[in-house]
């Protein structure tokens, strides 16, 4: 999968499965000047997603695919990694649970952003869940990923506070607006000090 040499940009896929809003982070952050990666691929899983417009508009290629057949499905997204030579595969609102297969042939180069402050609340409804225990603080968190749901090794993490007046709606807001902020910052970190 090779190292990051010299200036050469990292080629990037960025998996997506909705509004897309951490996927354009993402690419308005590959466009800088002396950004790190190059996005070259985007995978999703729904056909009918917001955020594969971001891809049309910036004219990268995209693929959708069809995860009631999860082998074949992700026969078809390993093809489509190789073809497009990607080495750092960014989740991004993702909302499938990858297979050992992939997990093992990208193994350390697969990154997630989740909305919580691992390891607390792995998995959904992250936000009502915080309401519900009256937590004082939230956040998120960008890992890699391992075989273990939302387990892997934490990259960055950005601690947010939770208002009294606050419900899951106004935080989910909230953190996602700290998300689109720290993925690159995330990423960024990454490339530097592990690969
Ligand atoms: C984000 O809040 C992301 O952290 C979450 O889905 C949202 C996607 O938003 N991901 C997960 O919950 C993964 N388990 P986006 O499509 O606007 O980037």
């Amino acid at each position: 999968m090779g190292k990051l040499s010299g200036k050469k940009k990292l080629v990037v896929s960025v998996f997506i499965s909705g509004r897309g809003t951490n996927l354009n982070s993402l690419i308005e952050f590959s466009k800088k000047k002396n950004s790190p990666i190059q996005i070259a691929l985007v995978i999703c899983n729904n056909k009918n997603a917001k955020g594969l417009n971001y891809a049309k508009k910036h004219k990268i290629n995209f693929l959708v695919v069809n995860y009631k057949n999860k082998n074949k499905a992700e026969n078809k997204i390993l093809i489509s990694l190789k073809k497009n030579k990607i080495s750092l595969i960014c989740l991004a609102g993702f909302m499938k649970v990858l297979s050992r297969k992939i997990i093992n042939i990208y193994k350390n180069k697969i990154l997630n952003i989740h909305p919580s402050l691992l390891p607390r609340y792995k998995g959904l409804n992250t936000h009502s869940r915080v309401i519900k225990n009256k937590d004082r603080f939230t956040g998120c968190t960008v890992h890699l990923v391992n075989s273990k749901l939302d387990s892997g090794k934490i990259i960055l993490q950005k601690r947010i506070k939770v208002f009294k007046k606050d419900n899951e709606y106004s935080l989910a807001k909230r953190v996602l607006k700290v998300e689109n902020l720290i993925y690159p910052i995330a990423i960024r970190k990454f490339i530097e000090t592990t690969l």
